[in-house]
């Protein structure tokens, strides 16, 4: 199978798991516990039908959409993932430059391996920031002075990793940054030479976004004791509502899933909400995020922007989620199994093949912009 043979998300995954060491695969591929809403993430599009209209007159769809203050071509942005020169080496700089060729924006993880001073420098497209919240609140104002100083537009603090999910994929393979393989885990390190041969060819792993305040790359912090030691599991309203403050600018909360928080974060100041499970990694047994979509729309969608992410494989599924009432999409896993696969040609290929998807939909639904699209579009089963 070759890139050239990829015509959907289910095709990249193969092609991935065949590149990929297993227990590299298995990160991305996995999630918490029984694994039950990273599931349902993807089904709940599936319970909700599409009723298209026709003889619309449609002629030049218009995909775009405007959030948090972005413009942005496409109505789905690439949601920030960690260490992505581990799945490739062109790693962040793949993705960055694929989002940035559509048009929409990339989101920069603060367990990235490119520095998003880079990042910044080397993409025109808009860019958000996201990270976690540290006991050291000194050292969260520096990351958001410093994401200032990058110029980047959007910041986003992540919220439902207080602790990390129960990932029994990675516990079976001993996947951990860095490295602790077990010998099942080795082993299958030796049986994907050329992954092998790419990653100690290019340039040292590291994760510049932490480097210069936590010692990570010289490997005396793993991801986990960073996850246990560094954040704040304490973290409230009034210390978020402190940092929207002094980022005074763009900011969302991503991991939002209840309409009181929802209005909590409206109340704080923030710009905009990404209702997200994390794709399952977190808790398991919480909702799709499609499902919750209805509710946190009425709730506060006349107040900020609400963005949804989990589960999203096909255009159909942006289409149902922006019918539903959200700004926008978010994709995590539809873009990193490309990046597995082959680099930034394979995110170019998923990011591309998912525009004309969209823009298939539209037509067939009868729309011309994205505002045209409505619940009147849609029934549950
Ligand atoms: C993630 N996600 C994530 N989120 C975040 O806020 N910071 C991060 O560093 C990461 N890292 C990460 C790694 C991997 C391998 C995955 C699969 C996911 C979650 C991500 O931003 C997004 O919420 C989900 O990926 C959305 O679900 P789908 O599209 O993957 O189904």
């Amino acid at each position: 199978m070759r890139l050239s043979d990829c015509y959907n998300f289910h095709d990249f995954r193969t092609l991935a798991k065949r590149r990929l060491p297993g227990p590299i695969f298995n990160y991305i591929d996995g999630a918490a516990d029984d694994e039950v809403t990273y599931r349902r993430n993807t089904e709940s599009f599936e319970q909700c039908d599409l009723i298209p209209s026709v003889l619309r007159g449609v002629k030049d769809i218009d995909t775009s959409v405007t959030v948090m203050g972005q413009k942005l071509a496409l109505p789905f942005y690439c949601s920030p993932t960690a260490l992505q020169r581990l799945f490739h080496h062109q790693g962040e700089r793949a993705v960055a430059a694929a989002a940035a060729k559509y048009g929409t924006m990339f989101g920069v993880s603060s367990l990235g391996t490119v520095s998003l001073e880079e990042l910044r420098r080397s993409h025109s497209g808009p860019q958000v920031y996201q990270f976690y919240f540290h006991r050291d609140r000194g050292l969260n104002r520096a990351m958001m002075q410093r994401a200032k100083d990058a110029g980047v537009e959007v910041m986003m603090l992540t919220v439902d990793s207080i602790t990390g999910g129960n990932r029994e994929r990675d516990l079976r393979t001993g996947f951990s940054i860095p490295f602790k393989l077990n010998l099942a885990g080795m082993l299958q390190f030796a049986v994907k030479p050329q992954w092998a041969l790419n990653y100690l060819t290019h340039e040292r792993f590291s994760l510049p976004q932490l480097d210069e305040h936590v010692d990570m790359g010289g490997g005396a912090m793993s991801i986990s004791r960073y996850f246990t030691e560094m954040l704040d599991p304490s973290m409230t309203w009034d210390d978020v509502a402190e940092m929207v403050q002094y980022w005074n600018g763009q900011f969302c909360l991503k991991g939002i899933m209840s309409v009181a928080d929802a209005k909590r974060a409206v109340e704080i100041g923030c710009t905009g909400i990404i209702l997200s499970n994390h794709g399952g990694r977190q808790l398991d047994g919480s909702r799709a995020g499609f499902d919750q979509l209805a509710e946190i729309v009425d709730a506060v969608g006349d107040k900020i922007d609400v963005i949804m992410d989990g589960g999203i494989q096909r255009g159909t599924h942006v289409i149902k989620a922006l019918s539903m009432g959200a700004k926008a999409v978010g994709v995590g896993r539809y873009y990193l199994y490309p990046l597995a696969a082959a680099g930034q040609a394979g995110v170019e290929r998923a990011l591309g093949q998912l525009k004309v998807e969209i823009e298939r939909g539209m037509k067939l639904m009868g729309c011309n912009r994205v505002d045209q699209l409505s619940r009147e579009n849609l029934r549950f089963r």
